[in-house]
């Protein structure tokens, strides 16, 4: 069977810009910059997106299209291209589709929350605003109705249902029907509805947001010598590009032959840039300085994402005139962001039962939303589970495959070839001695990265004591030994012959 391409090229940009704008645009990149020193952290972040983000976006998009043109969207293929299919190859590989699936087993349960919390709004279900400068007193109503719907309440569980089916089907409708006319009508759409509040978050109380979008950026020098703020803003870059996931290559293995993908691998990060720097630095942030003043900033950021998102916001947005509506809408933009990224995180499954396996395009999608389901109901009911899933997964097992990834297509395959693929049908020819610096440069940064976090985080973690992790990490390591299995398993069904 053919494998589907995207139809156009606004189609293909904008299915690759969904795929990397999402939640981590919105909700994680504005709480990261009031946390770890404002304009300062800028610094280890634009370091970190010229020597990690757009040498790893690049290569994805090229190998995407170079192992798409021979059949293959998954890492497993990807990666097993260059090594005859050997077993080890399809092995490593295929670590980088269970990067995804495992991400996405929490992911999509907080894209049901942004569902369920839209409708509520519209319904006019969310609770009653106090109107007070004092945050504590505010958002009271709104901290317990997030605690008491996101326990779960059987509610929770209703939207965390149509969620999984959204996908579903859209998935079901393939490439071309499903992700990039989903992403047609909904990137647009998400962009019009962020400027919209990032222009009523940036005016609230005369126009005092936009000296909380100052504030976010004045810059904190002294947090420069920490190197948790270089893990933050470094860990921010791959989250929010969906680097390191495998993501963006299964995307870009579903391009034409011909198609320029240095284009399309800049016009994926500067729109995720954008919405990342511009509209999402904006929205809560702002919104929270204007309201609550600059002494909050720091204390609700240092609460974490989901209380800015879910409990700050609202009550900020509710306390306004047609505030039922504002709340709709952050929560519907939320939605939209986080629908764009999790078809793209299961994708890569897909993608590999489909291409590896020989498996229908409805079978594979049927099963890689089985187990996508089954991560969900994990991360509703067990607590602890999202934050371990997201330490492993969400953080360093990224950071680990896209250290592979250079040695393997770039190293591996040579930097000759390598530079050959990417100025193939590329309008801006790359020169040569910019992928050698590259090459050079960008692992040893990751080495860094992966040392720091070694001493930083881990012990961290691994100090824990709650028994719900044992759980969290056994299905860290049930998905990446399932997803090996059918890597090697699809490599004699893919040796013994054409596609099904
Ligand atoms: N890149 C996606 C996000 O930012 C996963 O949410």
């Amino acid at each position: 069977m053919k494998r589907e391409t995207w139809k156009t090229k606004t189609g293909l940009i904008f299915a690759a810009a969904g795929n990397a704008i999402g939640l981590g645009n919105l909700l994680r990149f504005p709480s990261k910059v009031a946390l770890y020193g404002g304009g300062a952290f800028m610094i280890p972040y634009f370091v970190a997106l010229f020597l990690l983000g757009i040498p790893l976006m690049l290569i994805e998009w090229v190998v995407g299209r170079y192992a798409g043109a021979k059949g293959h969207g998954s890492m497993t293929g990807i990666i097993g291209s260059f090594f005859n299919h050997s077993h080890g190859s399809r092995v490593l590989g295929s670590i980088g589709v269970s990067i995804p699936i495992l991400i996405v087993s929490y992911y999509i349960y907080i894209e049901s929350w942004t569902l369920g919390f839209a409708f509520m709004s519209l319904l006019g279900q969310m609770p009653e605003p106090v109107v007070s400068d004092d945050p504590k007193i505010a958002m009271e109503p709104f901290v317990s109705f997030y605690k008491d719907y996101t326990e779960p309440s059987p509610i929770a569980v209703v939207f965390l249902i149509i969620t999984l089916i959204i996908n579903w089907v859209i998935l079901q409708r393939g490439i071309v029907k499903g992700i990039e006319l989903t992403a047609k009508y909904g990137l647009p759409l998400l962009v019009a509805m962020g400027i919209f509040l990032g222009i009523v978050s940036l005016s609230m109380n005369g126009w005092k947001g936009l000296e909380g979008l100052l504030f976010i950026y004045k810059p904190d020098f002294s947090r420069l010598t920490d190197p948790q703020v270089w893990l933050e803003a470094s860990g921010q870059i791959f989250f929010t590009l969906s680097l390191g996931m495998g993501a963006i290559a299964t995307y870009a293995s579903y391009v034409k032959k011909q198609e320029d993908v240095v284009k399309a691998g800049i016009y994926t990060a500067g729109l995720n840039e954008f919405v990342e720097v511009v509209i999402g630095a904006s929205i809560a942030i702002p919104a929270a300085f204007a309201v609550f003043g600059a002494m909050s900033v720091p204390e609700l950021a240092k609460e974490g994402t989901f209380r800015l998102g879910f409990m700050t916001m609202p009550a900020i947005l509710m306390s306004l005139p047609i505030g039922s509506l504002l709340s709709t809408v952050w929560f519907f933009l939320l939605f939209i962001a986080a629908l764009t990224s999790s078809l793209a995180l299961i994708q890569p499954l897909v993608a590999l039962l489909e291409d590896e396996m020989r498996w229908s395009h409805a079978k594979a999608v049927n099963v890689s939303m089985i187990i996508v389901t089954f991560g969900a109901f994990l991360s509703a009911f067990v607590p602890g589970f999202i934050d371990d899933v997201d330490f492993w997964a969400g953080t360093f097992m990224l950071v680990f495959f896209g250290l592979l990834e250079i040695i393997v297509f770039v190293w591996v395959f040579g930097v000759h070839n390598f530079h050959r693929e990417l100025n193939t049908n590329s309008f801006i020819k790359i020169p040569k001695g910019l992928v050698y610096f590259y090459a050079v440069v960008s692992p040893l940064f990751l080495v860094l990265l992966l040392y720091f976090w070694g001493i930083v985080q881990l012990p961290k973690v691994l100090s824990q004591t709650d028994p719900n992790v044992l759980i969290s990490r056994a299905f860290v390591i049930f998905i990446i030994l399932l997803i090996a299995f059918f890597s090697v398993e699809s490599r004699r069904r893919y040796l013994s012959g054409p596609h099904m």
